[in-house]
């Protein structure tokens, strides 16, 4: 075998030009769409129709054709009609430290597999409990995603709250968090991962502004002890995912300081306000959560999958995955806060730390007040606009980047609102010139916007909505 596969997948030289000239692409590709010249968002295509093409591609396309035809098929986040789900248009700067991570490739999970990244990695928690205002015994790590965070949050939770120590005995014990129902569904799953049920999951209702109805906390949980459970967790969310409303996080982390359970508050959105000197406000009481989950890829520009899992007692960081129970042992905690895998799910994780260290050693920590001030100032224009607009209604007044709105019309019914929201919401999507999503509360179809992008401005959203006018007017009869 004269190995000339291998010598030309590990081409310095190829790998050089072909670097260089995906630079250039990508350069290009940003330059149309962060000035929108680009028309579309996305080019949409049919799951059935997109997988013919890259089938076919494999066999007969042009490899010179690959990375274009990536871009055209993607959608395009850096284009400020891209008002869809909650992932960040990265900083361009973190898309070199996703090459630089791609190439060392440490897998992080002991301290020599990634010596680098893992300093990096404490430089960074440190800053982050800082903002949070947590005191010294604060401690944390990044892990893959909120959803993962979330899961791993309430495992710590069990392993500190619950009477038993199932870790090690297993369970068949009733256990129950508490939560709001507008709390993002890992929520959910996490509880049922854990074995807790559907009876383990106390959903709180919301109150007329969407946040968790704190009225409502004691009798729910006085019933929930009454029938046999043991409360082992309150969750906040900050906010929460379809109304981008945030839960009074002070009210609820004075609730689960009297009652001796955890707190734990779900910020993978909104977290990154910790940054913004006009919005921080909103997190007001966060310092008493055991632990707190912010996104890197969501409110602060990272690509994905980057997430902060932050403790107020950094020990039970430590504790989670712990086989024995020698978890009193402080010198542990110094010993151990280099080998990160026996804190996270993951034995491999990705060098995240790249991409937050760099932002702050090139940008300082105001790049993440410019971003989230930015986007939930337009957050708050937004809703001037459809809050004045009479073919339009708020679901709710905005309280951050997210919201939710729809096209109404007077003589129209439930039904048939509901229909042409979300006929519009599919039509946009093939159009492809403005992405948008649309989310269900409480019945109604609502088309659902999350201002991603800092380079959006009111044109775009009086285009979009001018846009939404003539697609609903020919379906109202
Ligand atoms: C409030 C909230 N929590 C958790 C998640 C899940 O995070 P991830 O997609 O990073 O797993 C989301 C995602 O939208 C979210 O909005």
């Amino acid at each position: 075998m004269d190995k000339q596969l291998l010598k030309a997948a590990y081409s310095p030289q190829d790998f050089r030009e072909n670097a260089h000239q995906l630079v250039d692409i990508l350069a290009d590709h940003l330059t149309k769409t962060i000035n929108g010249t680009s028309s579309k968002v996305i080019n949409w295509e049919v799951p059935s129709e997109e997988y013919k093409f890259w089938n076919d591609f494999l066999l007969n396309g042009n490899p010179s054709d690959l990375n274009n035809e990536i871009i055209k098929r993607s959608i395009h986040l850096h284009h400020p009609n891209y008002m869809g789900h909650q992932i960040s248009p990265v900083a361009p700067v973190t898309g070199l430290t996703s090459m630089l991570n791609a190439i060392l490739n440490n897998g992080m999970g002991i301290y020599e597999m990634g010596m680098a990244p893992t300093a990096m990695e404490r430089v960074v928690i440190e800053q982050l409990c800082k903002e949070i205002g947590y005191d010294k015994k604060a401690n944390g790590f990044l892990t893959s995603g909120g959803t993962l965070a979330n899961l791993t949050a309430l495992l710590s939770a069990r392993k500190k709250i619950a009477q038993n120590d199932i870790w090690e005995k297993g369970h068949s014990d009733k256990l129950a968090i508490m939560v709001s129902e507008e709390a993002h569904y890992c929520i959910d799953r996490a509880a049922r991962i854990m074995g807790l049920g559907e009876k383990g999951i106390v959903k709180i209702p919301v109150d007329k502004n969407y946040a968790l109805n704190t009225k409502l906390l004691e009798d729910a949980y006085n019933k929930t002890i009454y029938e046999g459970y043991e409360v082992i967790a309150l969750v906040g969310s900050a906010p929460s995912t379809a109304t981008g409303i945030y839960d009074d996080l002070d009210i609820l982390g004075n609730f689960a300081l009297k009652k001796g359970i955890w707190f734990h508050i779900d910020a993978a959105h909104g977290g990154g306000a910790i940054f913004s000197s006009k919005y921080k406000s909103l997190l007001k009481g966060m310092q008493k959560a055991d632990s707190i989950v912010i996104d890197g890829h969501k409110m602060m520009m990272m690509p994905s999958i980057t997430t902060a899992l932050l403790f107020k007692e950094g020990i039970d960081s430590h504790n989670t995955f712990r086989q024995k129970a020698d978890y009193l042992l402080q010198e542990s905690m110094e010993e151990d806060w280099y080998n990160l895998a026996k804190r996270t799910f993951e034995c491999t994780k990705y060098m995240m730390s790249l991409h937050w260290y760099t932002l702050l050693k090139i940008y300082g920590k105001d790049i993440f007040d410019e971003f989230v001030t930015t986007l939930y100032d337009l957050g708050q224009r937004f809703g001037k606009i459809l809050e004045y607009d009479t073919n339009f209604e708020l679901a709710v007044k905005p309280m951050s980047n997210i919201l939710c709105f729809r096209f109404i019309e007077k003589d129209s019914d439930l039904p048939i609102l509901n229909k042409i929201n979300s006929g519009i919401r599919q039509k946009l999507l093939e159009e492809g010139e403005f992405y948008i999503v649309q989310t269900k509360i409480k019945g109604i179809i609502y088309l659902r916007a999350t201002i991603m992008n800092p380079f959006t401005t009111e044109e775009h959203f009086l285009a979009l909505l001018k846009r939404i006018r003539g697609m609903a007017n020919p379906m109202i009869k």
